[in-house]
């Protein structure tokens, strides 16, 4: 008989249960206890493993991010002294706390949580999806907080149509295969009147050339190898850059090159900065993208009352009341 694991999360609530679907056939979860979740017309089993409810068989391309949020679990998570979650939050969402205050907002692509963490703050009960297992820490860092964590993907999500007030996704849906089709998964969950908000990497920069074309090589290392390359090179290029900047006339655009040649990130926090290099130069898929293509995804879905954020591409719609 198979032991029954310790759930790091309380038992879903009934409401938040009731919008679990199968992925087979669409039926109405039932909860097999601490085990996890069972169709009962198809007989399909969706486990709790570490206390995470799992709706996909593995990580898939998504394996470095949990190597990732697993390896800097709380660097970017807001407290007392530090608020650059929630400043990214309002510039990539343009949402706000009275926004959120009381809504069922579904977080696409959560990593260790920080975004889910500045929601709860606001008030919202957040159920967090992600691929790989990045959803065991957000589970972990919100346990507090009215806050669940699924493993599941954003192409195959295990929830009734029309379940959710806000969706949002901020960082993620670039990075998946197929990042229209992505965008458009999420309508299909979204309430009529609800926000869909999605953050994805702009495509009108083009200071990344050579950083893509180094990705075509770092993403095949497994992720324990190109951290550990990382932990040299990063410390390396940064202080070639910054000592190179004192160097009367020539340094400053000696140090240009260097960052145009080898980028890495130039946050001051050293945790920081080898975090935002690693999730730069790991994952297998980063498509970059414009206003015009979003603004015409959003069209074909019939969103409103469309608005941009602070931070490109940050796009924000209305599903309308009744199509
Ligand atoms: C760069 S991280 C961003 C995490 C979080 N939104 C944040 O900004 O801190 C991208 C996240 O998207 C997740 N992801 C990638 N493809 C996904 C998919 N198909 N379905 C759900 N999550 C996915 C990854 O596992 C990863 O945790």
């Amino acid at each position: 008989m198979p032991i029954a694991e310790q759930p790091v999360q309380s038992p879903l609530s009934a409401d938040l249960q009731a919008i679990l679907r199968c992925l087979s056939c669409g039926s109405k979860l039932e909860s097999d206890q601490a085990a996890g979740f069972l169709c009962p017309a198809c007989k399909r089993a969706y486990p709790n493993v570490q206390g995470i409810a799992r709706f996909v068989d593995a990580q898939h391309y998504a394996a470095s991010f949990g190597f990732q949020w697993h390896r800097y679990q709380k660097t970017q998570l807001d407290h007392d002294e530090l608020n650059e979650s929630e400043r990214h939050f309002l510039m990539k969402t343009a949402l706000r706390p009275e926004d959120l205050k009381g809504k069922l907002v579904l977080d696409v692509g959560c990593g260790m949580g920080r975004f889910a963490e500045v929601a709860t703050r606001w008030g919202a009960r957040v159920v967090g999806v992600d691929l790989s297992a990045a959803a065991e820490v957000a589970a972990k860092n919100l346990a507090s907080r009215d806050f669940v964590a699924f493993q599941a993907d954003v192409f195959a999500l295990p929830f009734a149509p029309e379940s959710f007030d806000i969706i949002y996704s901020i960082g993620v849906l670039h990075h998946t295969p197929d990042c229209e089709a992505a965008v458009k998964a999420l309508d299909k969950y979204l309430k009529p009147g609800g926000l869909l908000v999605v953050w994805l990497y702009s495509g009108y920069n083009k200071w990344y050339r050579f950083s893509d074309f180094w990705r075509r090589y770092t993403h095949k290392m497994k992720p324990e190898t190109l951290h550990g390359i990382l932990k040299v090179a990063v410390p390396f290029f940064y202080n070639l850059q910054q000592g190179l900047k004192h160097v009367p006339l020539v340094g400053r655009p000696a140090a240009g090159m260097v960052h145009h040649v080898f980028p890495v990130n130039r946050q001051k926090d050293p945790e920081a900065r080898m975090l935002d290099t690693f999730d730069w130069y790991s994952p297998k898929y980063q498509s970059k993208h414009t206003y015009e293509q979003v603004f015409k995804w959003y069209a074909a879905m019939g969103m409103e009352d469309m608005r941009v954020g602070e931070i490109s591409i940050a796009v924000r719609g209305r599903k309308p009341e009744r199509r």
